[in-house]
């Protein structure tokens, strides 16, 4: 790829129409926070796109943080809360989650389709961004598990089963996965077409946090382990 991977999303979200009313949310979203019978808190979305998940959460009461690489995604997703009358519970910020991550701390992180074509280190923002939840919080990750004929994605691509994916946010035994599971459903693409699709469902919970000890020390070991120290 000859563009940067927030190039790549920038000319992709700005080669679109700005949706006049919210986007629909994500339907495996929906059934897995529905299922969970979580109160509304804090949420972090990391990737929010067009923003149908962030405005559907901030409509239900909670506070939502929706990252995005892109600016005109996120400036879109915080005109469409401003003009639902949700910019009380809802502030969108542009951030490349591979370089840095938001500050605060929440009740519940998800990515709903997070894939780019190129490497940005799922698996470290995955973890960095379950960290900024404490005991009780959750985690739902929501990917594509086969190619939709209208997607960008290669046709011969393979993909992680939910262990696999899951075992790259190398969480730990701080954390519970509830769900890890296939799920098919029926997709409608950008003109309209269907397609039935597969999505891979991951739910976990926080059970327990280290001591700010032994979390300074592995974080410490993290660090020297990048940089090729033993
Ligand atoms: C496939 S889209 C999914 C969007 C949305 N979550 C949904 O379900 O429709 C992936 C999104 O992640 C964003 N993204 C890609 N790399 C990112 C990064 N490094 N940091 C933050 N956002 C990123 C893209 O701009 C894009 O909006």
């Amino acid at each position: 790829m000859n563009v940067t991977n927030g190039q790549f999303w920038e000319e992709l979200h700005a080669g679109r129409q700005a949706p006049a009313v919210p986007p629909r949310p994500n339907d495996a979203l929906v059934d897995l926070i529905l299922a969970s019978g979580l109160a509304p808190g804090r949420a972090l979305d990391l990737g929010a796109g067009s923003g149908g998940d962030a405005l559907w959460l901030a409509s239900l009461g909670w506070q939502v943080t929706a990252v995005d690489i892109s600016l005109t995604a996120a400036d879109r997703i915080q005109k469409l809360a401003d003009a639902e009358g949700l910019a009380k519970n809802l502030t969108a910020i542009q951030l490349d989650l591979s370089r840095t991550q938001p500050s605060g701390t929440f009740d519940l992180v998800y990515a709903c389709y997070l894939h780019t074509p190129v490497n940005i280190g799922r698996g470290g923002i995955l973890h960095r961004a379950a960290d900024l939840m404490g005991v009780g919080g959750t985690l739902v990750v929501v990917d594509h598990a086969s190619t939709a004929p209208w997607s960008w994605a290669h046709r011969d691509t393979r993909y992680p089963t939910p262990e696999q994916t899951y075992a790259t946010f190398d969480l730990g035994d701080d954390w519970e996965p509830s769900l890890l599971a296939a799920r098919e459903r029926v997709a409608t693409g950008p003109n309209g077409e269907t397609a039935t699709v597969t999505d891979n469902l991951i739910v976990s919970r926080r059970v327990r946090e280290q001591p700010f000890s032994a979390r300074a020390e592995r974080e410490s070991h993290d660090r020297r382990l990048s940089r090729g120290i033993s």
